[in-house]
Parts: C-alpha cells; structure tokens; sequence
C-alpha cells in the first residue's frame, strides 16, 4: 500500500473507517476467532503448569482456596495476594479471558466515539497493575486487527506501525507469567514489566534521566561540547515515557488503592501525548463512585478533558452477543474443574461447603454464565 502524507484528521478518518471496521469485525468473527485461540494457549498452558500441581486432593482444594480470595476485592487490591504461582494460576483461569473480553469493548467504544489513540509512527501504551496482561493482549490483537482491514479495504492511513507495549505490575510471578505466555502465543510481549512498582513512578523524572543519559553518549562517542550533544539530542531523539493510551483496569478499585497516590496519578496524566486517552476500567460496587470522583478531579487539575458520550456501565453484549464468549469461558472453566475432580472425587462437595456463590461457575456443570459481566468505564483525553 503507497502511503501518502496524511491530510485527515484521525477523528476524521475514525469517523469514516469506523463502522466499516466494526462490520468486518463481525461478519469475519475476528474478535471471536482471537478470544478463541486466547483461551486454548490458556489452557495449554494450564495444562503444563496447573495440572501437575492439582495431583492430590489436598493441593485441589489449596486451588479453590486461591479462587475465593481472587475474587474477593481488598485481597485483590492487596499486592501481597499475587505473591505466588497458585494465585497468579488461579487469576488466569478466573479472569483473562474476560478481562480480555472486556477490554476489546473498550477500544471499539473508544472507536465510536472517535478518540481512539493513533499515531503515524504507532501508539506508545502502558497498563498499570497489568496482571497476566488481558489488556496488552486485547490490544495488541486489536490493532493488528485494525491493521489487516487497512490493508484488505484500502485504507492507507490506519496500517500504522504495532504498538509498543509498556507495564507497570509487581508480581515476579505475573512477569514469569505473561512472558511465558507471550512467547507460547508468538506475541510481541509483554516480557517485562517497565516498572516493577506504581508507587514512586515520576515520568519526568525517567524522561530528564533518559536525556542526560543522552547527552553524555554524545559528548562522548562524538568527543563534542555539551552544547552541541543537546542540540544533537534534542533534534534526533524524542522523548520516551509518553504514552498514547494507558490503562488501569481493576487497579483503582479501593479508595486505599486511590488516596495517597496523587503524585503517580498526576504523572501519568501529564505524560500523555495530544491526544492520548487514560482509561479506567473497573467493577460497578458502592466504592467505585467515590473513587471516580477522586481520580476525576486529578484528572480535570491535570488539564485533561472527559471524554462525554461513552458508556459508563458497559453490559456484556454491548458489541456483540455475550453467548459464544461465555461458552467458551465455561468450557475452559468446565475442562480445568474436571481435572481436579480426577484427583478429588468429593472437590465438588468440598466447593459448596465454602458457601461462596461465584465459585458455583467453577463447579456446577449445568450453569450457564448468566453473571452480568457489567464494568464501569471512564474515559479521559488530552486535547490537541
Ligand atoms: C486485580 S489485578 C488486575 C490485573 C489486570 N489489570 C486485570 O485487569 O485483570 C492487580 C494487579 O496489580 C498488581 N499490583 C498491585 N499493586 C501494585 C503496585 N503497587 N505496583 C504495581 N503493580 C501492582 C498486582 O500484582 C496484580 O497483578
């Protein structure tokens, strides 16, 4: 495909691409297809690290164990609780398929409203807390999407560059996680978390340090002034940890997780380039209103705009029909259950003493996945 300088607008050009994107999304099942080959390098990876841990009732039940706390939400505000293989191998199985799920409806939402992020040279995104990565995945599966339909339909501009995937997360055992994972799926990462921990990230800073190292490289590989290394620096570098789209999903989700991390928070909404967008994607409970209230206002201090008009409770079919992505879910829930009742006849019984209801779509053959997988989403942009 010739590329051309581009003399549209992205909203322009989103505006006009965009329902024809969302069309051969569907009638292709593209986003069916990902979700798809998603849960079975999942559950080929399950199978190599799960199965052989689930080899007595007693480590069965340790598994269920995990499952409670996973889904208990001051355990998973709580870094500690993803300080082992069990509870990150129980996140997985529970969480990233619909976290996935979740978050390819957030970009068709950011579609439609025409603030997706795009970039020529490609997007920088970070994802804050990024857990076994659903958003990264979903994103990076997203864009390549975007890209084989520019260049099947023609539409030059949007064949932009991959993006670049950036995280901040704390758990060694995510990152042992998501990089095996990546390479299990031949993905282009993550392998790496680019910060370890959220609290203590200043951009500026990294951006000032990344200059100065820089500098002294041309000072002294050119054996030049000062002077000239930073007009040097300056016209052929441009600076890194700005980022196109960040996400926090199912991160802010305490107000201990919230207050007390204004700087951070400042830092990241000032290290947007024109046109980048910070979303926030979380559950629907009692606390999240005053935690929205909370970010909305650093936002706002921050100099960025709201974006008006997206759905800020999103319902599970929002796109497209929930049914074949809960199928597939409860297959995957169904075929990992039924290892463990290999081992342990009575790990039903065992479940159902525990007296906790969302275990019920783990050991319950028959249920169908009615929960509503319902999020909240907020959306804020910088202008250009
Ligand atoms: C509830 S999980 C969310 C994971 C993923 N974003 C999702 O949507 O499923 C929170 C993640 O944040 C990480 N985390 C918790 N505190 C952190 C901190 N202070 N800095 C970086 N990562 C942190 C945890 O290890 C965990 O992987």
């Amino acid at each position: 495909m010739v590329k051309r300088n581009r003399r549209i607008s992205w909203k322009r050009l989103l505006g006009e691409s965009g329902p024809s994107f969302l069309g051969w999304l569907e009638e292709n099942y593209i986003r069916l297809r990902l979700y798809n080959t998603l849960a079975e390098v999942l559950k080929y990876y399950l199978e190599q690290n799960l199965k052989p841990n689930l080899s007595s009732p007693c480590l069965s039940r340790d598994f269920v164990d995990m499952l409670l706390q996973i889904h208990d939400k001051k355990k998973c505000a709580d870094e500690k609780t993803f300080h082992t293989a069990l509870a990150i191998q129980a996140y997985t199985y529970a969480h990233l398929l619909e976290r996935y799920r979740r978050i390819w409806d957030v970009l068709l939402i950011l579609l439609k409203a025409k603030v997706l992020p795009m970039s020529d040279d490609g997007i920088d995104v970070l994802d804050i807390g990024t857990g076994p990565a659903p958003a990264l995945y979903a994103v990076s599966d997203f864009y390549s999407a975007l890209r084989d339909f520019a260049t099947k339909k023609g539409y030059a501009f949007l064949d932009t560059p991959s993006p670049r995937l950036h995280c901040i997360e704390s758990s060694p055992y995510m990152w042992q996680f998501f990089h095996i994972f990546s390479e299990l799926s031949g993905r282009p990462g993550p392998f790496q978390p680019t910060f370890e921990k959220f609290e203590g990230v200043d951009f500026a800073e990294s951006r000032a340090y990344e200059k100065w190292a820089r500098i002294e490289t041309e000072i002294r590989e050119q054996d030049t002034s000062e002077e000239y290394a930073r007009w040097f620096v300056n016209q052929m570098f441009s600076p890194g940890y700005l980022y196109n789209l960040v996400i926090f999903s199912y991160f802010l989700t305490t107000e201990d997780n919230v207050v007390g991390r204004e700087k951070e928070l400042l830092s990241v909404f000032s290290s947007l380039r024109p046109g980048g967008v910070v979303v926030i994607v979380g559950g629907t409970s009692d606390e999240f209103p005053t935690i929205h209230n909370f970010v909305h206002e650093l936002a706002i201090g921050a100099n960025l705009l709201k974006v008006s008009g997206v759905q800020e409770v999103v319902p599970c079919n929002y796109f497209e029909p929930y049914n074949s992505y809960g199928k597939r879910l409860k297959e995957l829930y169904d075929t990992i259950w039924n290892w463990m009742r290999e081992q342990d006849k009575d790990i039903d019984q065992y479940a159902i003493s525990l007296q906790a209801p969302v275990l019920a779509k783990f050991w319950d053959l028959s249920k169908r996945l009615t929960i509503s997988p319902r999020f909240s989403l907020r959306v804020y942009r910088k202008g250009p």
